[in-house]
């Protein structure tokens, strides 16, 4: 600890220390940067998220919020200390063991707030659970596993941790691997591995939507502010100011040039000392924007003699979508039964608890960059492009991720750390405030809707109209990616023999759309499900009969003619939901007709289908898997973790296809330098992909190791000491490996595989096969309405899901569980507004007091394609929730919400509508 005076002196962990400095300091700070425990998270610097929880005297603070001054003679517990005490343990372990920590950056902050709770009554209930964390936000779990954590932790029981033997990895609850450091709080995310000699930047971003700009003089400017070093702006890129997700529309400069075309865009970077940065208010800096006239909205940036946002994208349009089979206005005009309806949603925030961070550094001619991403060899390329070297000349070694749910596939801080360390020669560190990554980073697209359904008399589903129009902001990210994906997907995992399917991405004015758990398949299917609901009660029947007797099969040809042949448990999950619906219904109905006052009930239901991975295009992944000289066998995993589990599932796989117990392999974790590419973490696709890949190379490896000790394909791996055994019919082969001979890894023995996805293009109708698997589910959703003041609570969750094979039951759950408190909040609550609320105050998400019990049916299709018959999850389970709720909303109420989020005023319009009819 720092020992000059004026100093505060307090206790952290037990022991006495010093602090010197500034006593409005926050605590935060000081616990970060002048003690190193950076375990303690910051989220939002505002008191928000609650990811700071530290205890001060025992009590839950956000460190945050708490003055240096204010801890005069205080004793302080943060996350390194929590294991002094037997609740502190047992909650460490209580969180691996349930899977209560994902990405684990608000891991610290909810234990510490569990540790007081446990302090004070040792025997909580739910509520107390729920009192207790409400002031600290998950964006990953649902909550449901850190209830049953908390309650387990408060039990006393010892933890169970089970411990797979050989062969036995896949389909066990396996702890996450990386799990321990989440939990004791040595992770290391993007903002708690900076260098203390590095400098520090600050981004000098657009004020209005679109405004012209012009920058000073920049060097009277450093000048005049002792600290600071540089300016850089476009001027300062060799290479291409440019960046996009997609190469061939890569279309967002890294600096805007003369001209900014969303608030919040950058124009320049200013790089200092840290105490000069934190000083530094962006409103000295020497530019000057004038305020242009903007589009802000679909239609206005579609009208006639709009002005184009970028020149070469005719009428604002950046891409079509479209899938076509048979001809469906034929056969709407034909169709006995007809329902449609306009449908709306807005944006989204991904709200992850973890604001983008990391820093760079120089090695000589190469640049290694230390950031949260889902994608590093797409930073490789793009950060290369733009600094203007080769892509084996960048290094990008993923931070843990703090969350992503799709907004940290694109840049953000990294090209401005590479230049500026480029240029600098020094490590360069950037951390955004929560405003800052709310307003300049992607979003969930807003959709405009228009559907119509056709069907039979009797209850077949005949055609369907579906036209989209997504505001895509005014950068293409991902635009493109949403609007081929919905049509394919639209139509739901039903039999339709009918089907158009046309979808637009509008480029306005505002931060650009990306990508968000599920692109854009989530709003479809408000549209889509809550129409089947309509055309069922039309028809006379049954909504979950409907759906099952319209379900697609492994037989039927999907909307693109793809016949998929296998791996098709629709129909199940809908079946599965049959029992728990009977008795939701059967209880809402005894409320409503009990209750009396303004509480109604209401069931509703809805599926969907999620193809893994990229539409139609390559995808490959690639594992390496060797054996080293002392044994052990090395996993070279580059699928970025960002909380989903893949460390733990792949390793899993590459377990079982060796051969060998879990504990045998040693991980070598995502970064561009030593794990080979694995793709992006998004679509569904990385136990899918990257885990068939590990399957094929453990494989491999098992079968070099065998060959090499000329043993039986039943033979068993065993790990020794400098040497591994291997056990074929009784006889023990011992190979010993320390004289190699050595490949170019260091290995005696190695494998590689790559494994791409089986597609094809689709054609000028959209007809092909987009995706090697789908996944697919179906949510019920209990909810409660007050009819006066529109209010919805949610009471429960039933989510039904074929994913193929269960890897890790329990990270399958956390994933289910996740996707429904994302989906629930899209339903209820959730609306980024560009310009306001770019905060964690105004923009709400679901706190642990929203998230009903969620119960998780499992289906087991297996897929011929995946890695022992698995798919993936990540998107899936979050596409079903809001339909299901809204569903729900009608069934209690009689009203129909067609513009999400179902907020109090527009469910009590809906309401008051109904009566005025
Ligand atoms: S960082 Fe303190 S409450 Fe968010
Ligand atoms: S595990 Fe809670 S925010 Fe990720």
């Amino acid at each position: 600890m720092l020992d000059s005076a004026p100093s505060v002196k307090f206790q952290v962990n037990g022991e006495e220390g010093r602090v010197a400095g500034d006593p409005l300091r926050r605590l935060s700070k000081v616990l970060r940067e002048d003690l190193g425990l950076t375990g303690t998270k910051v989220g939002c610097d505002a008191g928000d998220c609650g990811a700071c929880t530290v205890l001060l005297d025992g009590k839950p603070v956000c460190a945050c919020l708490t003055a240096l001054g204010q801890v005069e003679g205080a004793s302080i517990t943060t996350i390194e200390g929590l294991a002094q005490d037997k609740f502190g343990r047992r909650l460490q372990d209580a969180f691996l063991e349930t899977g209560a920590a994902q990405c684990g950056i608000c891991t610290p902050g909810m234990l510490l707030a569990a540790k007081a709770l446990l302090d004070v009554n040792p025997a909580p209930d739910e509520a107390a659970i729920g009192e207790a964390l409400g002031g600290v936000l998950c964006r990953c779990t649902g909550y449901r596993k850190i209830f049953e954590a908390v309650a387990k932790a408060a039990s006393g029981a010892p933890p169970v941790f089970q411990t797979p033997g050989r062969g036995n990895a896949v389909g066990a609850r396996l702890a996450r691997l990386d799990g321990r450091e989440k939990v004791n709080g040595a992770d290391r995310f993007g903002a708690d591995g900076i260098p203390p000699d590095a400098l520090w930047l600050k981004i000098i971003r657009s004020p209005y939507h679109r405004a012209a700009f012009e920058i000073g003089d920049v060097e009277a400017f450093i000048a005049a502010h002792p600290g600071l070093v540089r300016v850089f702006t476009a001027a300062d890129i060799a290479g291409r100011n440019a960046f996009g997700v997609i190469p061939a529309f890569a279309d967002q400069p890294v600096f805007a040039l003369g001209e900014t075309r969303f608030r919040g865009e950058a124009v320049a970077a200013v790089a200092g000392s840290a105490e000069a940065i934190e000083r530094f208010d962006p409103r000295s800096f020497p530019v000057a924007f004038n305020e242009l006239p903007h589009l802000a909205t679909i239609d206005a940036a579609l009208r006639e003699g709009a002005g184009l946002i970028h020149a070469n994208r005719r009428n604002n349009i950046l891409v079509h979508g479209r899938v076509a089979k048979g001809d469906a206005e034929a056969a709407l005009a034909n169709a006995e039964v007809v329902v449609e309806g306009d449908f709306e949603t807005g944006f989204v925030e991904h709200a992850y608890v973890e604001p983008e961070a990391g820093f760079a550094l120089r090695a000589g001619d190469r640049i290694e960059i230390a950031a949260c991403t889902q994608s590093p060899y797409m930073d490789r390329g793009d950060v290369a492009a733009i600094i203007g070297i080769a892509p084996e000349a960048v290094r990008i070694i993923p931070t843990a991720v703090g969350g992503g749910f799709g907004s940290k596939l694109d840049l953000s801080v990294q090209p401005y750390i590479a230049l500026a360390a480029w240029h600098l020669d020094r490590p360069v560190a950037l951390v955004y405030s929560r405003p800052e990554s709310m307003a300049s980073t992607t979003k969930r697209h807003p959709a405009r809707m228009r559907v119509r359904i056709g069907a039979s008399r009797d209850g077949r589903l005949t055609a369907m109209d579906f036209s989209a129009d997504f505001n895509t902001g005014a950068y293409a990210s991902w635009g493109p990616t949403v609007a081929n994906r919905v049509p394919v997907h639209a139509s739901g995992p039903y039999v339709m023999p009918a089907y158009r399917a046309r979808t637009r991405a509008v480029h306005t004015n505002l931060v650009p759309a990306g990508a968000f758990r599920g692109f854009g398949v989530p709003q479809a299917a408000i549209a889509v499900e809550q129409l089947y609901d309509e055309l069922a009660h039309k028809l006379g029947m049954d909504s979950l009969e409907f759906r099952i007797a319209n379900a697609l099969t492994a037989s039927d040809p999907t909307v693109t003619g793809q016949v998929l042949g296998a791996g098709v448990g629709f129909k199940a999950c809908l079946e599965a939901l049959r029992g728990p619906r009977r008795e939701a219904r059967a209880e809402a109905h005894a409320f409503n007709v009990s209750a009396g006052g303004p509480l109604r009930r209401g069931v509703g239901i809805a599926g969907m289908w999620y193809g893994c991975g990229n539409t139609s295009l390559s995808n490959p992944s690639t594992i390496r898997i060797g054996l080293k000289c002392d044994g052990r066998i090395v996993l070279h995993q580059g699928a970025v973790d960002i909380g989903q589990g893949s460390n733990t599932v792949i390793t899993q796989i590459a377990a079982d296809a060796v051969g060998v117990p879990v504990g045998m392999l040693h991980r070598v974790s995502a970064d561009t330098d030593l794990t080979p590419d694995c793709g992006k973490t998004s679509a569904s696709r990385q136990t899918f992909v990257t885990g068939r890949a590990a399957e094929l190379a453990g494989k491999s490896l098992r079968a070099a190791i065998l060959r090499t000790a000329n043993a039986g394909p039943d033979a068993i791996i065993r790990p020794g000491d400098g040497h591994i055994e291997i056990v074929d019919g009784g006889v023990v082969r011992t190979l010993d490996l320390a004289g190699g001979p050595f490949d170019t890894n260091g290995y005696v023995l190695a494998a590689e595989e790559t494994f791409d996805p089986p597609t094809t293009p689709l054609d000028a109708n959209g007809q092909g096969n987009p995706y090697a698997i789908y996944g697919f589910g179906a949510h019920l959703a209990e909810v409660e309405v007050d009819v006066e003041l529109g209010t919805v609570k949610v009471l429960k969750i039933t989510a039904a899901h074929d994913i193929g094979r269960a890897i890790n039951p329990a990270l399958v759950e956390g994933q289910i569980e996740g996707g429904v408190a994302q989906g629930l909040g899209m339903a209820l609550m959730e609306e980024f507004v560009p310009g306001r609320g770019e905060n964690l105050h105004d923009y709400l998400v679901p706190t642990i007091g929203d998230v009903p019990p969620i119960v998780s049916i499992l289906i087991e299709d297996p897929s011929p394609v995946g890695p022992m018959g698995a798919k993936g999850i990540g998107e899936q389970a979050l596409i079903p929730t809001a339909p299901a709720i809204l569903n729900a909303i009608f069934d209690a109420t009689g009203a129909r919400i067609r513009r999400t989020p179902a907020t109090p005023d527009r469910v009590r319009s809906a309401i008051l509508s109904l009566r005025l009819r």
